[in-house]
């Protein structure tokens, strides 16, 4: 079991801590196998009322480990931890609530179309650079964020890889409000809180018509996993990781000479 995910169950609540700061939060196949082991038993524990998701103070997740996406990209596709914790976003019975302060980067962004409520310091930065690196976007935000914030800024966020600051992101209406880092996770508390004092089969019945049909972005989710895996493997992929640990500029047009 990795320390790097922080489980708390505290009055109902169960918080899933992000915590490996000196690589920003980037998620490892083990962690990722432990956010989604701590979704299901918060699901099937009677006592838990709501998720609550939290990084570290001024980061919030950097994505996926690029060292692991520039392994994976020689000896296949996502592996199954990774895949396992995306199939289960759309599926967890409990509300979800995020608390981002700082940069939330491709999963820790399109993670948070899966919470119901998402709460960000003035410091946090959404941001989803799928292109630059040669993949493609992944956990469903190709239909959940156009549905959720229209084609035109979606494909923004997406596909041009712009950064979302708090209050775009807020003014995108992908973050309910911007709180002060210090209170942010008192604030995340407060509205689990707010959530657990509800009639819970009434608020589960309201979740499930609201969040629609989970087949469907299931069915999105496969479809960009075929295609997330083939790209992966791309020299693309490989030229944009391999730059990144490098710390350098990628050269794409080295490619084709
Ligand atoms: N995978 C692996 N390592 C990562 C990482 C990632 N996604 N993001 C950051 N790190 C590592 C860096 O390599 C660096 O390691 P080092 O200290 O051993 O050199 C350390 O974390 C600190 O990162 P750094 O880039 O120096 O921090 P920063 O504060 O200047 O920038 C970010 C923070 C999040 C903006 C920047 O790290 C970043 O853009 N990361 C990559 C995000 C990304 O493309 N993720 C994939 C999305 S699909």
């Amino acid at each position: 079991m990795t320390h790097e995910i922080e489980i708390r169950r505290d009055g109902g609540v169960q918080t899933i801590r992000i915590n490996r700061p000196e690589k920003k939060n980037a998620l490892t196949f083990p962690m990722y196998e432990a956010m989604e082991r701590a979704l299901i038993e918060g699901d099937t524990d009677a006592a838990v009322t709501a998720h609550i998701f939290l990084g570290a103070p001024g980061i919030f997740s950097a994505g996926n480990d690029i060292k692991d996406f520039l392994a994976r990209s020689t000896s296949g596709g996502l592996p199954s931890r990774t895949t396992a914790f995306i199939r289960r976003l759309p599926v967890v019975k409990k509300p979800m609530i995020a608390a981002v302060d700082g940069p939330a980067v491709g999963i820790g962004t399109t993670m948070l179309f899966h919470c119901d409520l998402v709460y960000a310091s003035p410091a946090a930065v959404l941001q989803t650079p799928f292109l630059d690196l040669g993949i493609v976007p992944e956990a469903a935000s190709s239909l959940l964020a156009p549905q959720r914030m229209g084609y035109a800024r979606a494909f923004e966020l997406l596909c041009l890889g712009e950064a979302f600051n708090a209050e775009r992101a807020l003014a995108a209406g992908i973050v309910n409000a911007i709180v002060p880092a210090g209170e942010l996770e008192a604030h995340a508390r407060k509205a689990a809180r707010r959530l657990a004092a509800k009639p819970p089969e009434a608020l589960a019945a309201a979740r499930r018509l609201m969040r629609g049909d989970p087949a469907a972005i299931l069915a999105q989710m496969e479809q960009e996993i075929a295609l997330f895996a083939e790209r992966l493997q791309s020299a693309e992929a490989k030229e944009a990781f391999t730059a990144f640990l490098e710390k350098r500029a990628p050269d794409f047009a080295k490619l084709k000479r």
